[in-house]
């Protein structure tokens, strides 16, 4: 009966959680959370409320606890340094130390270490301290891709055609990036479909999970500004109607590659997730970031198909034996719904950001599944803020079927909110296919 530490409190944690709980080794889950979410706590045995940054009281809270083992949930507190102070009073952690977290944290340090090793995928690039040479390399690239050297939370990338026009507004924006951050990368913009493949890592054994296609923008028809992800589809195959199976082959191996190349460079095993954004182009899987961490949608359509024991997975991913377990998942689709503030992605001044914090009812959401994220329970009921409020996720036989659950369930979610209704359409999907096929024309 292992006692298992989760920190962090979102939707993905939520859904982290319901893993644990069940599982056929009768965990007992404690959970360290910066703000209470109310799905968490019902399946914990004890909650804690404190920040990702205080790591004395969160090791003094795993020792009077006597945990077996964490696992982390959000980049922040892997940044924070949370798996090495763990780590020094005898705790393993499913989630890298703070140096291989760079893989996420530092855009420039993945970016260097996938073209040290010679490995593929990276776009043409380049890192710049100041706007020294950044006017020269922006006139060299077709269209470019603007990113801060850092977390941003999903939300910091900026790329030509979709947040500016001009090379004169690249060159513009690198200059303010730079007030903020430490360096500016400028990459050769991609011209594909993402997708998010989830792997798990020992260290040395990369296992790929189904893949997941994720919708950032604000709007159905990926209009409006870029958000945390405001849902996303799995499919029953476990892969995405316009990809070939080279391009699935290629984002494996680059994950692999990255998984040794971390290895050597940092002289420690990855362990934890290395989920990788990828970009189907006409040439192949190209990488566009990695994420040290599950997807917030995406863990919501991988872990609830899971068939293996997750409690299990994760003792494999700390030992260093991923390649001893067959880890399975449901061939089933899937359709997470995220339910946001009218306000959520939009402006400060907007007239919608005023809904932000109103009361929301949540009724019975049939046969779909409900994860919280950022709520707030008060005596009197379920309060918005200004995050993404809750997860509904429709799992079927069929994409349709997943997608009409889905609906279902956020139906039963009133108050002052807004989702993406187009997220698991076939017509969607359907664009997606014409877009690859198109590009794909010789
Ligand atoms: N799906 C976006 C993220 O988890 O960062």
């Amino acid at each position: 009966m292992p006692n298992i530490l989760l920190i962090g409190n979102g939707a993905r944690e939520h859904a982290i959680a319901e893993a644990i709980a069940r599982s056929g080794q009768a965990p007992s889950l404690l959970s360290w959370m910066k703000a209470r979410n109310p799905g968490i706590a019902s399946l914990s045995r004890k909650i804690q409320i404190g920040s990702y940054t205080d790591l004395a009281a969160i090791t003094g809270f795993a020792r009077e606890n006597k945990i077996d083992f964490a696992v982390i949930g959000p980049e922040d507190p892997l940044n924070n340094g949370v798996v090495d102070a763990l780590a020094q009073i005898g705790v393993p952690a499913v989630g890298p130390n703070k140096s291989l977290a760079r893989l996420e944290t530092s855009k420039s340090f993945t970016r260097n270490l996938v073209n040290q090793y010679r490995i593929p995928g990276n776009p043409r690039y380049r890192v710049f301290p100041s706007l020294d040479g950044v006017k020269d390399f922006l006139n060299g690239l077709d269209a470019v891709v603007l990113k801060p050297d850092g977390l941003t939370g999903g939300k910091g990338v900026l790329v030509q055609g979709d947040h500016f026009a001009t090379k004169d507004e690249a060159l513009a924006l690198c200059a303010q990036i730079l007030k903020d951050s430490a360096s500016v990368i400028v990459e050769e913009k991609f011209d594909g479909e993402e997708f998010s493949l989830q792997c798990l890592c020992d260290g040395k054994t990369v296992v790929g999970t189904p893949l997941v296609q994720d919708h950032k923008r604000r709007f159905d028809g990926d209009c409006g500004p870029n958000t945390g992800g405001m849902g996303s589809y799995s499919l029953p195959d476990h892969s995405m109607p316009f990809l070939r199976p080279s391009d699935i082959e290629e984002g494996l191996e680059i994950t692999r590659r990255v998984a040794a190349a971390l290895w050597e460079e940092t002289g420690s095993p990855y362990k934890g997730v290395m989920y990788g954004g990828f970009i189907a182009t006409k040439n192949g899987a190209r990488l566009l970031e990695y994420n040290a961490r599950f997807g917030d949608p995406e863990a919501m359509n991988i872990l609830p198909l899971l068939k293996t024991d997750f409690v299990e997975v994760c003792k494999h991913i700390i030992d260093g034996t991923l390649d001893q377990l067959n880890i399975e998942f449901e061939k089933k689709a899937t359709v997470c719904k995220y339910i946001v503030p009218k306000g959520y992605g939009l402006p400060a001044d907007h007239s919608d950001t005023a809904s932000s914090k109103a009361r929301i009812e949540v009724g019975d959401t049939g046969k779909a599944r409900l994860y919280y994220s950022s709520v707030d329970q008060k005596e009197d009921g379920l309060y918005l803020s200004s995050s993404r409020a809750v997860g509904i996720v429709g799992i079927a036989d069929t994409l349709e079927a997943a997608r009409r659950i889905a609906e279902e369930g956020v139906k039963a979610v009133k108050g002052p909110i807004a989702y993406r209704e187009d997220i698991g359409t076939l017509a969607l999907i359907q664009k997606r296919i014409d877009h690859m096929k198109k590009i794909r024309m010789p």
